[in-house]
């Protein structure tokens, strides 16, 4: 097998290109035949969550590709990889297997691997699973029809689909300005307004994978908010490794930084609910606490990673502050907002994680109060410096740590459900109940969902609902208090 490193064209080359074959062409094309199928499988984050609903519009456009949701029935299979964790990267080669015996029986399947496994491994997926027609990475997914149309021209030319196409490449930014308009479904959406990371933890593969920081303009971020509203999208998460540290260009050349970056946000009509995930305890600056004062669409729920308890641990974790710059942030937040419910992530059996340590983050984990949490083993990442580290610590006694944590982060947030009776809740009514179709379903600011009697009128409305009653750690019902007017 040969493999072609894919070269782009570059952005007016393109353009041409697009000028020539028009969507609307590309539709024609296959206006006569059944449209052709494609099913993307996505592992890991919600910015993977993102980049493979992008992927299903992009196709949708260019080449007229529907979603399935067998993977049997696709004509393209594409799977979006996650590799921040060993047993994450494993998947893909597993999964790749089943889907080698699918195109065993259809030789014109196409299979594409994206994300994370990709960008590390870049060919050494075709050594691995040759019959991978095409590689591409988190920054590279919006060249994804042009990798397709190549793949049909090699095919043509060298009658046979033995040669693959790779393009891991980290070009600026350069894929918002070739996505289509995003399709909307509900009354949620999710904004990407910067890409990569440039913190360098010692333990995370992200910075490698993702490339480096880097914010999108201003005004595209804004754009895509506001067409999103206007087609009745009522809660926006801006998304992102470390969106506090946003620094989008203005169209004057000026910087925008976050806090400002959500007072704009708050001012487009229609857009009642804000969230953001992930920030970083670095740059959780005193502006950004006060916009906390300032905007009532900022939900009183905040999820800001901290990885450890112990400072040591976070000093080896290369986090760049101590526990205290956390507590006094948290501390400053509440002083804004008592209500605050707050998550973390937690990285357990860190390799300089000794007894003392871990005591020490199970303490931290008590003191904050964390409504939910996340916590994982640590894993060894090739490539990144904490794999350089001895990790003395057993495998069964990292296990028994996390277990430890998981029991006292899930009481948590079992006192934080129950606390939750008698009070009001503002909910954003997304659908039917499922369990009970008298009821319309939505969700709280503080992530639970609630559910009570009311008309189907009132969804993709805010509403409060006084609580009545638990029926999960994530799901509560009430009564109708009152309905928001349109904002
Ligand atoms: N931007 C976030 C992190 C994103 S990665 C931040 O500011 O921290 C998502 C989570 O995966 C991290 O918060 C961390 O808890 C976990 N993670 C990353 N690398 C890991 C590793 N090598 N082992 C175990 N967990 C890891
Ligand atoms: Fe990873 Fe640290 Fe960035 S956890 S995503 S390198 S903030």
């Amino acid at each position: 097998m040969t493999v072609q490193q894919f070269v782009p064209q570059t952005a007016t080359e393109s353009a041409a290109a697009e000028a020539l074959i028009t969507p609307a062409q590309h539709a024609h094309a296959g206006a006569d035949a059944a449209p052709k199928r494609l099913y993307i499988e996505t592992q890991g984050c919600q910015m993977n969550a993102y980049d493979s609903d992008r992927m299903a519009d992009l196709l949708g456009d260019s080449h007229g590709y529907v979603l399935t949701d067998d993977p049997a029935d696709a004509d393209v299979l594409l799977m979006n990889t996650c590799s921040i964790r060993e047993k994450a990267q494993e998947k893909v080669f597993s999964q790749l297997g089943r889907w080698r015996a699918l195109k065993d029986k259809n030789p014109e399947l196409i299979i594409g691997v994206g994300g994370c496994v990709a960008s590390q491994e870049g060919e050494g997926i075709q050594q691995r699973a040759p019959y991978v027609d095409m590689v591409f990475g988190p920054q590279t997914l919006h060249r994804l029809p042009q990798m397709l149309d190549q793949h049909e021209q090699n095919k043509r030319q060298h009658k046979s689909n033995k040669i693959s196409l790779v393009d891991i490449s980290f070009p600026e930014i350069e894929k918002f300005d070739f996505l289509p308009e995003p399709k909307v479904e509900g009354y949620k959406a999710f904004v990407s307004i910067m890409e990569g990371c440039s913190k360098y933890c010692s333990f995370c593969v992200v910075p490698y994978t993702r490339g480096e920081e880097v914010s999108r303009p201003l005004d595209d971020v804004i754009a895509e908010v506001a067409s999103l509203a206007a087609k009745g999208v009522r809660e926006i998460t801006l998304l992102g490794q470390n969106v506090n540290g946003y620094r989008g260009e203005t169209f004057d050349g000026q910087i925008c930084n976050f806090a400002e970056l959500l007072r704009l946000v708050a001012k487009i009509p229609n857009i009642g609910r804000i969230r953001y995930t992930t920030s970083h305890p670095l740059e959780f600056s005193d502006e950004l606490i006060n916009v906390y004062a300032e905007l009532p669409q900022l939900v009183s729920h905040l999820h800001l990673p901290v990885q450890s308890g112990s400072n040591p641990v976070l000093a080896a974790m290369k986090r760049n502050h101590q526990v205290d710059i956390y507590i006094e942030k948290i501390a400053k937040l509440r002083q804004v907002r008592p209500d605050l419910h707050l998550s973390s992530d937690f990285i357990i059996g860190f390799p300089n994680e000794g007894d003392a340590e871990f005591a020490e983050t199970l303490q931290f984990i008590k003191d904050l109060d964390f409504d939910h949490s996340y916590s994982f083993i640590y894993s060894k990442r090739p490539g990144t410096p904490a794999a350089e580290l001895p990790d003395p610590t057993p495998e069964d006694v990292k296990k028994q740590r996390l277990s430890e944590v998981k029991a006292v982060i899930k009481a948590s947030t079992i006192a934080k459900t129950n606390a939750m009776l008698g009070q009001t809740l503002r909910v954003l009514v997304e659908k039917i109940s499922d369990r009970d179709d008298r009821m319309v379903l939505g969700s709280a600011d503080n992530t639970r969902l609630v559910q009570f009697i009311g008309d189907p009128v009132l969804i993709g409305q805010f509403v409060s609902v006084e609580v009545t009653d638990i029926l999960s750690m994530n799901l509560v019902q009430g009564n109708l208090v009152q309905v928001e007017s349109a904002h």
